[in-house]
This record gives C-alpha cells, structure tokens and sequence, in this order.
C-alpha cells in the first residue's frame, strides 16, 4: 500500500498507522489468559491490515457500523444473522476445516446450518423421518463404521431436511415438528429411513446478509442436501450433509460453501409402481433412493458444530 486515490502515502503517514497498531496491540498485554491475549492482539493486526490496505472511507465505515447493527437488530432466538454472515463469508467452513483435519477414509464435515433442534423425535430403522412434510419419498440406508471398518452399532444419528418448498419445519413458526428425527444404528451398524429427496432452498435473504448477497450478485440458494450428525463413544463427533448428484446448483455454486466431493451422492428415482425396499405401500407416489455409509474418526464424542443457533 502506497497510494490513496492516487496519491503516495508519506513515510510519516505510515509510520503514524503503525503505531497505533503497536498502541492497540500492546493494551491486550494484561489479558486474562495468553489464548484470549493472542486471539485479541491477532485481530487487531488483521483489523488494521484490512482498514490500511482498503484505504476504508468514514463513509464505508460507517456502512460497515449500520449492517452489524441491522445484523443485530434481525437477530433473535431463531434468526441468527450472524452465523448466515460467518456462512457466506465462508468462515464457518474454515472454521469446519481447521477443527476436522482429514483422518484416513473418515466422512468429510461440513457446515452445521441453523436448523438443528435438539429434541427431534427417535424413530426405528426403516420407519420415516418426514412427518407429513410435502416432497418426493425417499429410502435413505447405510452403514456406520469405524476407519477400521468396525461397525458401530448403537450410534446416533440426527437427520433433518426442507421439505420440497424449501423451508424448514421450524420456519413455518407453528410449532410443527416434521422432516426430522434421530434414530440409532443396529447391531451390524447399519440404519434405514424413509426421508424425502433433497431440493435446493435460499438461507434466509431478507436481512442484512441477504442484502449484501444482493449487491455483490450472489444467489443465496443452497445444493439440495441432507443433514446428518452422528455420535458415538470413542469417535469424532460428525456434522455432515450429503448432496444430490446432477443437482444444477452444484455448479452455480453453494451459497455457504458447503459442499464436498465425497458427500455428492447418487439418488435413484423409481416409478410409482416400483417395489419399494421394505415393501412399503407409498399410494401410488414415485420415490427415491440413496445409500450413505458413514465412516467415524476416532475422538472424544461431541465435537464442533459451526453454524447452530
Ligand atoms: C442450512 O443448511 O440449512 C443452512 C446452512 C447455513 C446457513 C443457512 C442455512
Ligand atoms: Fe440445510
């Protein structure tokens, strides 16, 4: 850096900025523990560096001061704008990546989003997560294993889904509980469910993210996905989705960065007609399939989760 608009930036100039940084740096010295010293003084250089290298206007900083507030305006608790922010941004997938570094053949992590509940109904294998929720049937079946290839019976998986208008059940505001559960694996670490094919649907865009999205020309649409969080003793708690191979907006691109190679899976459609695995009577409704076999990092249990509200 140096100019500003156009005009070279004097050795005294330069040297003013910098120390301010080293007057901001320094007042973390006395910081309650060396992490929270460490976190504060790396955000001040990476501030500052940010500030210098835009050359930030008043103007634009003030702009800057209106979307965090609008940001804290919207938010409630169940609109967190700021975790939709961190998403965009891709920070929540960062954030993913450093805390779940790859191991062996262990399933890929990825973001958490904001549609978890904690109290979702159990089911038993092979019964349907949907509750009533509109979208095409889907027989969703797999494995849990260990990167040994260990099965794990008994492990908890969480699965929640849009339903094909893309809205949560939680978004509806009625207290409707639909297009989630959580149900465990069997003796031989294997599971089944009856949830619905996957559509793709915009994070929530009416706020001061989904404005930004807007001026900077990007869609706030998400690939179609499945959400999974699965747990056991001894293993790395897994937050994950999988996504739905020839789904166009995998190429126009995930809006939070979400996806990975390995979690795009095939789905099959059958006719109305077609035998269904569990000889299930569907009353004359086409259907969908997918397999999913899971594979745990070993682990202390309940790991990260980017992106709850
Ligand atoms: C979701 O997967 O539902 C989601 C993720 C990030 C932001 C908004 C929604
Ligand atoms: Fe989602």
């Amino acid at each position: 850096m140096t100019e500003q608009d156009g005009a070279p930036i004097s050795s005294e100039q330069t040297v003013r900025e910098q120390a301010l940084i080293e007057e901001v740096v320094a007042s973390f010295a006395g910081a309650e523990s060396e992490r929270l010293k460490f976190l504060m003084q790396a955000l001040t250089r990476h501030l500052h560096a940010f500030i210098r290298e835009v050359r930030l206007t008043e103007d634009e900083w003030n702009q800057a001061i209106k979307f965090l507030t609008d940001a804290g305006h919207i938010t409630t608790e169940t609109r967190q704008e700021f975790v939709l922010l961190s998403d965009v941004l891709g920070a929540s997938m960062q954030v993913v990546a450093i805390n779940n570094p790859e191991y062996a053949n262990a399933t890929e992590a990825t973001v958490f989003g904001p549609f978890f509940v904690e109290d979702a109904p159990e089911i038993r294998n092979g019964e349907d997560m949907a509750f009533g929720a509109a979208g095409e049937p889907c027989y969703v079946e797999g494995t849990v294993r260990g990167v040994d290839g260990e099965p794990i019976p008994g492990a908890r998986i969480e699965v929640w889904e849009a339903d094909e208008d893309g809205f949560y059940d939680v978004q509806y505001g009625d207290d409707r509980m639909a297009a989630r559960a959580h149900l465990f694996a069997d003796e031989q670490g294997e599971y089944r469910f009856w949830g619905l094919f996957p559509t793709p649907y915009p994070i929530p865009y009416d706020g001061p993210v989904g404005a930004m999205l807007a001026a900077v020309g990007r869609s706030p649409v998400r690939a179609s996905h499945l959400h999974f969080m699965v747990t056991a003793p001894g293993y790395r708690t897994l937050v994950t989705h999988i996504f739905v191979r020839g789904d166009e907006q995998l190429v126009i691109g995930d809006s939070v960065f979400g996806v990975k190679e390995s979690l795009i899976k095939d789905f099959a459609h059958h006719p109305a007609d077609a035998p269904t695995p569990d000889g299930r009577d569907l009353g004359g409704r086409p259907w969908a399939q997918t397999r999913f076999d899971i594979v745990l990092a070993p682990g202390e249990g309940e790991g990260m989760r980017v992106s709850g509200v």
